[in-house]
């Protein structure tokens, strides 16, 4: 028997990075998953990778519209399920005196709203016993440059996982965070413009790393796996997966 067989599981940001890899394990393990995403290519390029296991769909997590739809599309799919993975966020990198409006109210729109409505329309379908997993990051405890948006609206999740936690508690559901330091996704190269940019940021974020690397989505996705299943005793904590960096 598969380690995840008879689980079902919601990921939203199950496309690409850290939520895929996190699909694909739990897929390869005999769980279903119910992944979505926002782009066409990201949506086919996921449902090749994860194949019969998962149901890819497009829903873009910073509208209620599409989270009410999600939740009925669970509910159809699977009727209950065991853990949702609220997983999808934008890395605005900007300095804080060039951070418009729009682009504030788009980071808060997808990472806290987004996250937020998702665990209130899902909650009441994940069964006694499973949990929700939200990912941070480590700009929620750390002055980090550029990321003055971003990191504000991951500290809201981070609250968000305490007051969810005792909440959910009385319906048996576990609620924690996972905190990924730099980690080496497709996503950086959404944020920056070209791939000189990229290699630059991110040999400077490994400099600043004290492990002198940046993580990979597998190291992260083993977290959100523990957090999810096997940390039965574990509620309203967050996980930093961050060689070490927000704590040295
Ligand atoms: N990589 C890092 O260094 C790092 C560090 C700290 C925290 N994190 C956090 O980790 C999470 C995953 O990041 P990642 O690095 O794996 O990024 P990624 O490779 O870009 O994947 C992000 C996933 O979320 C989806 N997504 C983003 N905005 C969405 C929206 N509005 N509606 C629906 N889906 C949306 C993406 O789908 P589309 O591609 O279709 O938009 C994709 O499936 C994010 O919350 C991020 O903030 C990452």
């Amino acid at each position: 028997m598969a380690r995840y067989d008879g689980k079902k599981v919601v990921i939203i940001g199950g496309t690409s990075g850290i939520g895929l890899t996190t699909a694909k394990m739990l897929v390869d393990e005999g769980a279903r998953v119910l992944a979505t995403g926002r782009s066409q290519g990201g949506l086919d390029s996921a449902q090749r990778e994860l194949g019969e296991g998962a149901l890819v769909v497009s829903s873009d997590a910073g509208s209620l519209t599409d989270i009410d739809a999600l939740a009925e599309r669970a509910k159809a799919e699977f009727d209950t399920f065991d853990l949702l993975f609220v997983n999808a966020g934008i890395g605005l990198f900007a300095p804080f005196e060039r951070t418009t409006e729009a682009m504030y109210d788009d980071v808060f729109k997808v990472n806290t709203k987004g996250s937020f409505f998702a665990v209130q329309k899902l909650a009441p379908l994940i069964n006694r016993g499973g949990s929700v997993v939200l990912t941070t990051a480590i700009s929620n405890v750390k002055g980090m440059p550029m990321l003055a948006a971003s990191g504000a609206t991951k500290a809201a999740l981070r609250s968000f996982a305490r007051t969810f936690a005792v909440e959910l508690a009385p319906q048996g559901i576990r609620v924690n965070a996972v905190s990924p330091g730099p980690t080496d996704t497709p996503s950086w190269g959404k944020s920056f413009p070209d791939a000189e940019t990229v290699a630059h940021i991110t040999a400077q974020m490994s400099d600043a790393n004290p492990m002198k690397r940046m993580g990979t989505s597998e190291e992260v996705a083993k977290a959100v796996l523990f957090l999810a299943f096997d940390a039965t005793y574990t509620t309203g904590a967050e996980l930093p997966v961050d060689g070490g960096q927000s704590q040295l």
